[in-house]
């Protein structure tokens, strides 16, 4: 390819240095240009002005620009959040070395620019997952609903991350500082702003102490991998997250704590329905501070692919509580439970009982919509014991809180949640039992088996089942 101006510098600026629009724009232009790598230099913002060189704009093209493959514009993109200075450059070379005919450069893993440009996309990619895992919103006081959180990345990654915690937290009016820049959605919109200090997020606020109350509850001293722990969850973001707090004495107590379970286990002959573990105390702000605790619940890995925590939702002096699985595809869209399919089931058979439906608090075993991919489609995938037991803090802490006098399993993932692992729903369908914190309960048929019943014969045998069963909550 022949070069434009034949050693002139020219000065190529990428404002802000990780916008993959302006990168690609001015690559481009320098690409069709016939500007070799080494004859230009790159900047990040303002400072560009200062290198002087030739206005890359002013160029005039000698080529239309090549068809570029698209993993090399994924990668780039990822790169450019990189905070390494000679990223563009190198970026560039690569660019030029592909459309010079280098088409299957990307597979020399071998290769000092590829393996480079991977390794900074995987520490992009890392820090991005650490934020999104990290991140801890907290209330603004005196603000409705208004959020603030605080975080320092290792790379340029805010503007790639913001989307994610725009859908995921839609219904918020909240704002994440970093020390160079800030994002804002005030529900609507996303904006960019300066970055700030640590100070201009709240201190801790009440939330924290539930999420520590729920972490000590649940942390497991059996599974303690210490090393592991550190990998997934490095000391820097400690500092922001609630819970880190505890992990020292936790960690200490946990020889002790084990040493214990093995005894208790050895000693205590296996019931075949478990005890219900030992409700945690009422916390302070109740039920909605319960709810708001459990938005950033990251228990489990469920949380990751689904939109948003479904918590339980009903009166605070409910009698009865209604518990389920999982929410569905229309109970993760709308933040609610029982409000698709089997819960217009549910409904149906409630109103055909005269129950009230206001009056019952709903919610479910597991509080983060389980699902498949397929197409356009999210397929409903049963939770693993594993979900069940990381979500079990939110259940119990909804039962201390709530006192309900008597409580209703839908299916059998909700009534292992609720009277523990070794029920059998084909054994104690229909039979009121006492809990150990004297709470009566129950259990039934979940209403998307009924809807699962093949035939309409058949499905209507389901039905008049699953609402005799519920007539128990007449006579109670
Ligand atoms: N199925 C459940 O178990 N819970 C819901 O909230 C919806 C469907």
């Amino acid at each position: 390819m022949r070069s434009t101006s034949a050693h002139a510098r020219v000065t190529a600026t990428v404002d802000p240095p990780w916008d993959a629009g302006a990168w690609r724009s001015a690559a481009r232009a320098a690409l069709c240009a016939g500007l070799p790598p080494e004859q230009l230099d790159w900047s990040g913002g303002a400072q560009g002005s200062l290198l002087g060189g030739l206005d890359l704009a002013a160029l005039p093209a000698q080529r239309s620009a090549p068809r570029v493959p698209s993993e090399f514009l994924a990668l780039a993109d990822a790169v450019l959040c990189h905070r390494a200075d000679d990223r563009h450059g190198l970026l560039y070379r690569m660019l030029w070395r592909i459309a010079e005919g280098e088409r299957a450069l990307l597979l020399r893993a071998a290769d000092p620019d590829v393996h480079r440009a991977r390794t900074m996309a995987q520490a992009v990619r890392r820090d991005t997952h650490k934020m999104k895992a990290f991140v801890r919103f907290r209330a603004v006081p005196g603000a409705d609903e208004e959020y603030v959180a605080w975080f320092e990345p290792d790379h340029w990654i805010v503007d790639r991350v913001a989307p994610f915690f725009a859908r995921r937290f839609a219904g918020m009016r909240w704002a994440i500082v970093t020390p160079y820049r800030s994002a804002l959605w005030d529900g609507r919109t996303l904006a960019f702003a300066p970055g700030g200090m640590r100070a201009d997020a709240p201190a801790e606020d009440a939330r924290e102490a539930l999420w520590r109350t729920y972490y000590a509850n649940i942390f497991n001293p059996a599974r303690l991998n210490t090393t592991m722990m550190r990998a997934e969850m490095p000391q820097k973001y400690w500092k922001h997250l609630p819970e880190t707090a505890l992990l020292p004495a936790l960690v200490r107590e946990a020889g002790v704590r084990v040493r214990e379970m093995a005894e208790r286990a050895h000693q205590a002959p296996r019931r075949r329905i478990p005890a219900a573990p030992a409700a945690p105390a009422p916390a302070p702000g109740g039920l909605d501070a319960l709810r708001e605790a459990a938005r950033d619940c990251r228990r489990c890995p469920l949380w990751q692919p689904a939109t948003q925590t479904v918590f339980g939702e009903g009166p605070g002096d409910a009698r009865t509580m209604i518990v389920g699985e999982q929410p569905g595809d229309e109970e993760d869209l709308s933040g609610r439970p029982f409000v698709g399919p089997a819960g217009r089931l549910f409904s149906r058979a409630l109103d055909e009982l005269g129950i009230d439906r206001g009056s019952l608090y709903l919610t479910n075993a597991v509080k983060h919509f389980r699902f498949e991919p397929r197409g356009k489609r999210r397929l409903h995938r049963r939770p693993d014991v594993a979900h069940v037991e990381a979500c079990n803090g939110w259940l119990r802490a909804e039962i201390a809180q709530l006192r309900p006098a008597r409580i209703v399993c839908l299916g059998a993932t909700a009534a292992r949640a609720v009277f523990g692992p070794g029920v059998r729903l084909t054994e104690e369908r229909g039979l009121w039992r006492t809990r150990d914190d004297g709470v009566r309960a129950f259990a039934t048929v979940h209403p998307s088996w009924v809807l699962r019943q093949g035939d309409p014969a058949a499905q209507a045998q389901a039905y008049a089942g699953f609402v005799d069963d519920l007539r128990l909550l007449t006579a109670a």
